[in-house]
């Protein structure tokens, strides 16, 4: 059997990759890359690179080539934009002949989720159910990892602020969901036609902020934003305007208690419960404290 990851040199991609290493051997994996350059790692480890890009059908179909079982790894534009290059994913996996298609979708997805993304995540689903190949869908949650952006304005200041009100995140390290991918890839027959919710215990920014505070020793308290101020605060950064939305979008689920969903889905999976958030936050600050 022959494994396909598509986006291989991104941050996910790159841990599953690493994860399938450990699972199957080097011979069965191939990655799809936009440039070959930047994954010369992976060829000189053994690992058959293949030039892909969602927005050439005819490339990624050939990259998707003797394949059968892929891993499509969501892109990272604006929804119209991607609606299309996912389909093209998959219309290109069906044309290679490839059996199995693994999607990172997201825990909600759906065309009227407040989090802008979910519409895309919600189309793609269809699109693959609707080609016929064997799936399994991972509905990721929001990465543990997010929470790093925030920390140099925390320690800096003392304070945490999220426009998130009480709500709660079931926030996942990105390593584990790259390991829930890898366990997936290496036994796709035993996953046929599934849907999985991929979270981690839900925790709320006033834990978050206290958690930071653990890990470092310093006093550090969540404060809730005004959502207007922290759209703001996005808009100022330069951020892609289809991206604001999302993340204000992601804040307005939060406070709707969107995100606050426990499944044990990863642990049944992958064998292990997922790292918690202050764990992560704990290894991650090490050095800070
Ligand atoms: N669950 C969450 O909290 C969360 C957070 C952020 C993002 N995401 C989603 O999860 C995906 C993976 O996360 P990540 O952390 O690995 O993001 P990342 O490091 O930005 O990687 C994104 C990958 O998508 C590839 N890509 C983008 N457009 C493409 C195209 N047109 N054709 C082929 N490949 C394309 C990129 O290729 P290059 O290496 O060539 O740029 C890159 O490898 C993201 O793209 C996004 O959809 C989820």
């Amino acid at each position: 059997m022959k494994i396909l990851v598509t986006g291989a040199t991104g941050q996910l991609g790159r841990l599953v990759v690493k994860h399938l290493q450990s699972r199957v051997s080097t011979d069965q994996i191939a990655v799809s890359v936009r440039d070959t350059a930047k994954a010369a790692d992976l060829a000189a480890a053994g690992i058959d690179v293949r030039h892909g890009d969602y927005d050439d059908l005819a490339l990624m179909t050939n990259a998707f080539k003797g394949i059968d079982t892929a891993l499509i790894i969501s892109g990272e534009t604006d929804n119209e934009t991607r609606i299309r290059q996912h389909r093209t994913a998959v219309d290109a996996a069906k044309a290679a002949g490839v059996k199995h298609l693994v999607y990172t979708s997201f825990i909600d997805a759906r065309p009227e989720s407040p989090f802008t993304y979910g519409a895309i995540h919600a189309d793609t689903e269809k699109h693959i159910k609707e080609s016929g190949l064997s799936f399994t869908l991972l509905r990721n949650s929001f990465y543990t990892d997010l929470l790093m952006a925030g920390i140099p304005h925390a320690l800096e200041t003392g304070d945490f602020g999220a426009p998130a009100g009480t709500g709660k995140v079931s926030y996942i390290p990105r390593n584990d969901l790259a390991e829930a991918a890898a366990v997936v890839l290496a036994s796709p027959a035993d996953h046929l036609n599934k849907t999985y919710d991929l979270s981690g215990t839900p925790v709320s920014f006033a834990e978050i902020a206290a958690a930071i505070a653990d890990a470092t020793g310093k006093e550090i308290q969540y404060t809730n934003l005004p959502p207007e101020v922290h759209t703001g605060i996005l808009a100022s950064l330069g951020l892609p305007g289809h991206l604001v939305e999302a993340l204000t979008g992601m804040y307005t689920g939060t406070r709707n208690g969107d995100y606050n969903q426990t499944s044990d889905d990863f642990a049944r999976i992958v064998g292990h419960p997922p790292q918690s958030t202050e764990d992560f936050l704990r290894h991650a600050l090490a050095n800070q404290a």
